[in-house]
């Protein structure tokens, strides 16, 4: 692995953030725009960033397994869809979504659909429980979900489209107005 000369300057700025003996801090960043840049984090990736943070792999690694928002293996290359599973969109429907990926993507989570272009995993609370039930794709937001409704999001995100982000039902959500 190594960053794109582009990455690489804006990661070692990203060093230079924190105070002398405290660089390690500087991890979560770099694992990021690592994983934006392969679309998914990588061991080698993270054995490279944990070398510039002068750090044992097994930390680099402990950080990585920590947060579900890094990805530890490949990702469909159109779209992950993240269906929020914790209590408010689990009474709400989120079963149903799940339903809905098992369908169209794949049987289980984490597996690419047989094109690649789709991936899908359940996840803890993306913190739109008002709005619930829930999918995270990309950096968006999908809101007040039904079955019906995801599956055309899938849809759309097949055929190219990008899906209105957003309360699917009209009503105010967690999107920036
Ligand atoms: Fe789903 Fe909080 S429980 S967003």
């Amino acid at each position: 692995f190594a960053f794109t000369p582009a990455n690489q300057a804006w990661a070692e700025a990203q060093i230079t953030k924190y105070p002398e003996g405290r660089q390690a801090s500087a991890i979560i960043p770099l694992f990021w725009r690592a994983q934006e840049q392969e679309g998914w984090l990588t061991r080698p990736a993270i054995e490279h960033i944990s070398e510039m943070l002068g750090l044992a792999y097994i930390r680099g690694l402990e950080v990585a397994t920590f947060y579900f928002m890094f990805q530890l293996q490949p990702v469909g290359s159109v779209a992950n869809i993240q269906i929020c599973g914790t209590t408010s969109c689990m009474i709400c429907g989120a079963e149903d979504l799940i339903s809905v990926c098992r369908e169209k993507i794949a049987a289980n989570p984490h597996e690419l659909s047989a094109d690649g272009r789709f991936s899908w995993e359940e996840v803890e609370c993306l913190g739109a429980c008002s709005n619930a039930p829930m999918a995270q794709i990309g950096k968006d937001y999908y809101e007040d979900l039904t079955a019906a409704r995801l599956g055309e999001i899938i849809d759309e995100l097949a055929a190219g489209q990008v899906p209105v982000p957003g309360p699917q039902n009209g009503r105010y959500g967690s999107e920036p107005l």
